[in-house]
């Protein structure tokens, strides 16, 4: 057996997968955003540890195996969150989260220090809020005496490995969301580090996502129930975990996942192409492969938001399943998702949501198909990248809460314009941590002769034309609402 451990925004989901690839046991585990103020995202690690040793341990009680049996963990991880710790691997303070938007004035400073050419030529990526580096920057310029205590920053689930083993690492997918890696020669950048002011010493070791990082330790085990033979290996970021366990491991396929956030992701087989800084370009979790993605910062949060104000006590899938009587177009309602700002393509924090064309005959339906009109439009816009720089898309793997309704799934196929995929039990970045694990002990030569084994394809969602024709023109009237309601924020 192998455990895949996805250390998620809203939850921990803990996965025991057997050689075949499939689920025996599966818990999950909740807590909550820290936002103080307007912006800010924040969470515990100490939280993070808790809920997933406490997973693990009723996973172990109430699952027949006995904890030799689990020869490999792995982690998939949500990205960018800051984790400082100090000169004994205490954490300092909460760890800022991706979806935290405090850090427009470092992004400024990280431009004028590093230049946007540079830092597109290094990290690839320009500077937005989420990142790592805009984050450490801030704590350095609001935190200073806390700062100064500082001996090493790490992710999320880079946090968790290390608490699980007493190794501290980082592996490229994640290290490759701080915009302190060069991309490229998979190393820190010395010269990023040193333009803007942060000691390299800083940044933890380096390893390959199926990398054994150690052990359990005695501690661990006597908390959790597992076995100190079990081997622990680097994990990824939760989107390239994401990827990995929907097989996007060759030239030519795209992922879209909705969680929290939502993201269109495509493989990159090379470093080498150009698109301008308009969708990130990371380092994928398998060996000498990257990805390019879009992020939608709102996606599965704009429904959950919808549903805490207005229909608290519904459940998500009856709240969803109402949708199946709106028609497309929702009645002329329409919404853009950028309750805490949007990424891809606008990269602009303080944007925010809309509701546009209101009619007295609309009901509560007509408002949550709007919704998941309003998250796949804001996805759609990475897909218009994509295919503005010469990618063609015209098959798309849909997991997490996208995949979850068949009604969510058709309006993906006649938005996006292309065939979706929905995978027999998909369990996302979960399943690409367990993989990572299965190929870190040697089941499979390789992450793509793993997914063969382990992911199977349930249904397909072919475009309607005449749906696709209907969902171009309000695509077009969805992308105005942008500058239009950018004034608001002015
Ligand atoms: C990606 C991003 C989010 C988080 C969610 O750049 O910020 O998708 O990874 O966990």
């Amino acid at each position: 057996y192998v455990i895949g451990i996805d250390l998620g925004t809203s939850a921990v989901k803990i996965l025991l997968v057997n050689k075949n690839g499939e689920v025996e046991h599966e818990i999950s585990k909740e807590y909550p955003l820290i936002q103080e103020r307007t912006g800010y995202s924040e969470q515990d690690p100490k939280v993070w540890v808790e809920q997933t040793f406490a997973g693990l341990k009723d996973l172990l009680t109430n699952s027949t195996i006995s904890p030799d049996e689990i020869e490999g963990i792995s982690f998939a991880g949500q990205m960018h969150g800051l984790v400082l710790l100090d000169e004994n691997n205490e954490v300092l303070r909460n760890a800022i989260l991706w979806n935290d938007t405090r850090t427009t004035e470092q992004c400024q400073q990280i431009y004028n220090a590093v230049g946007e050419e540079r830092l597109l030529d290094i990290a690839k990526n320009p500077a937005l809020e989420g990142f790592t580096l805009p984050k450490l920057l801030w704590v350095k310029e609001h935190e200073p005496a806390l700062f100064k205590k500082a001996r090493k920053f790490v992710l999320p689930k880079d946090y968790l490995r290390y608490r699980l083993t007493g190794q501290l690492h980082m592996e490229f997918s994640d290290a490759a969301g701080t915009l302190l890696l060069d991309i490229s020669k998979k190393e820190w950048s010395t010269k990023i580090c040193n333009l803007v002011d942060i000691d390299p010493k800083l940044c933890p070791p380096l390893v390959e996502s199926h990398a054994e990082a150690g052990k359990i330790s005695a501690e661990v085990a006597g908390i959790t129930g597992l076995s100190k033979s079990t081997s622990v290996f680097a994990g990824g970021a939760d989107n390239a975990c994401g990827a990995i366990g929907s097989g996007i491991l060759e030239d030519g396929k795209t992922l879209c996942s909705i969680g929290t956030s939502g993201v269109v992701l495509s493989y990159e087989d090379s470093d080498n192409k150009d698109f301008q800084g308009k969708v990130h370009y990371f380092n994928h979790g398998a060996p000498n492969a990257f990805y390019t993605m879009g992020v939608t910062l709102s996606a599965g949060h704009s429904l959950s938001w919808f549903k805490d104000v207005f229909a608290k006590d519904e459940s998500f899938e009856d709240l969803v399943s109402e949708v199946n009587s709106v028609p497309i177009g929702s009645n002329g309602l329409l919404f853009t998702p950028y309750l805490a700002g949007e990424r891809t393509p606008h990269a602009d924090a303080a944007i925010r949501a809309s509701f546009i064309g209101m009619d007295s005959s609309h009901q509560r339906k007509d408002f949550v198909r709007a919704v998941l009109e309003g998250i796949t439009f804001s996805l759609n816009e990475s897909i218009n990248i994509f295919r503005n720089n010469g990618k063609t898309i015209d098959s798309i793997v849909s997991i997490g809460g996208g995949a979850k309704n068949d009604v969510w799934l058709q309006m993906q196929a006649d938005i996006f314009d292309a065939r979706i995929i929905k995978l027999s039990s998909e369990q996302g970045p979960g399943m690409g941590a367990a993989m990572l694990a299965a190929y870190g002990c040697g089941w499979f030569d390789s992450l793509s002769d793993c997914a063969d084994d382990f992911l199977q394809v349930e249904k397909e969602f072919i475009p309607d034309r005449d749906n696709v024709e209907i969902y171009k023109k309000l695509f077009g009237v969805y992308q105005e609402i942008y500058g239009l309601t950018k004034k608001m924020n002015e």
